[in-house]
């Protein structure tokens, strides 16, 4: 593989865009190491939480698998914080040999919380942190443990404060999917002073079991697959347009191979952050992304950073759109269309 897919996030290069994203497959070193083994460029090591109703949690979680997506309610890190904060640098430490990279995370509770675990994090030596400040689980979970800022203006504020103790470290904000406010959010996390924003968190939902007649694991739970994919590129280009095409904006959410990666990029995305696929098929769904996504490239002799924001920029309204009267007759049933 070449520089073909290199790509930048910030004052970061990376070797390719593909991230392992936060997680259970990274809540250990070996899961981290192997993600990197397996071609990441970079793993968001699995989140904390700075009050331990949300490690709690994690005693609680269960997952399904319905086809390619994942229904499941999840938990935070259960690991002394300080603790897991050294044995992750350390490992970056080895990553940034290889231009790669491991990033320390939360999924917030208060902005104190965010800007104590942000301190720790600095303190340990990591390089990259991200701010989850959109975690789907925040309406189910125990109250006070996990918070979804959903206004531009606080995320602004919070963001700001984070930045402060962060300094000279890559700040990342991770967004929910459970607001159709993306694009302002994103440029306040800009304005806040974040050196990139990930988008966007998986959707809520309920899954009734016809055998049992009763909730799938009891309860309302997280849901992402193959088929969030396109929700999320529309945001990642409204949120291109708000933000400025020289900010890297970072997809997650529905990426199962290479392809989706090159879909994530034309919509706006300098790297992508995956783990559905990891839980599913293993950390070679890493490598065999990688793969996928240099072969795409190489047969149309593109870089990974020509496709960045293509289809974003390419836009057009409703309005532009020739017109093609009786179009909508190709869709619907023949009786529909039978003279009476
Ligand atoms: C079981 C599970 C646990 C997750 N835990 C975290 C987490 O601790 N912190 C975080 O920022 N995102 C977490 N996520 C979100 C993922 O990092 C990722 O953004 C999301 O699953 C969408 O990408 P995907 O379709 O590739 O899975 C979790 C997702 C799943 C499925």
């Amino acid at each position: 593989m070449t520089d073909r897919l290199t790509t930048r996030i910030g004052t970061l290069t990376l070797p390719n865009p593909v991230i392992c994203g936060s997680g259970e497959p990274v809540m250990t070193e070996s899961g981290i190491r192997a993600a990197l083994n397996a071609g990441a460029a970079g793993a968001i090591a699995k989140s904390v939480n700075e009050n331990p109703a949300g490690g709690q949690q994690l005693d609680r979680a269960d997952y399904a698998w319905l086809g390619d997506s994942l229904f499941n309610r999840s938990g935070l890190s259960q690991r002394d914080t300080a603790a897991w904060f050294a044995a992750i640098a350390a490992i970056d430490r080895d990553a940034a040999r290889e231009q790669k990279f491991v990033a320390a995370s939360i999924v917030y509770g208060s902005a104190e919380g965010a800007i104590a675990i942000a301190s720790m994090a600095r303190s340990a030596g990591l390089r990259v942190f991200e701010l989850n400040v959109g975690a789907p689980h925040a309406s189910e979970a125990t109250p006070g443990a996990i918070v979804q800022e959903t206004d531009p203006v606080r995320l602004r504020d919070l963001v700001a404060n984070v930045r402060a103790v962060t300094q000279d470290m890559q700040l990342w904000v991770k967004l929910t999917g459970l607001s159709s406010n993306l694009p302002a959010l994103a440029l306040a996390a800009k304005e806040g002073g974040a050196d990139s924003v990930c988008m966007m968190g998986r959707f809520m939902a309920l899954v009734p079991d016809l055998d049992t007649l009763a909730p799938l694991l009891g309860t309302s739970a997280a849901y992402g697959g193959g088929w969030a994919l396109p929700i999320v590129c529309r945001f990642l280009a409204l949120s291109r347009k708000a933000v400025g095409s020289d900010f890297p904006l970072m997809g997650t959410n529905g990426v199962r191979g290479g392809h989706d990666a090159a879909r994530m990029a034309l919509a706006g995305a300098s790297a992508v952050e995956m783990l559905s696929l990891v839980m599913h098929e293993g950390f070679a769904g890493l490598t065999r992304s990688i793969a996928e996504l240099d072969a795409f490239l190489a047969e149309r002799r593109l870089t990974f950073a020509e496709l960045i924001g293509r289809a974003a920029d390419a836009l057009t309204p409703y309005g532009a759109q020739p017109e093609t009267p009786g179009r909508w007759k190709d869709f619907v049933p023949p009786e529909t269309l039978t003279k009476v």
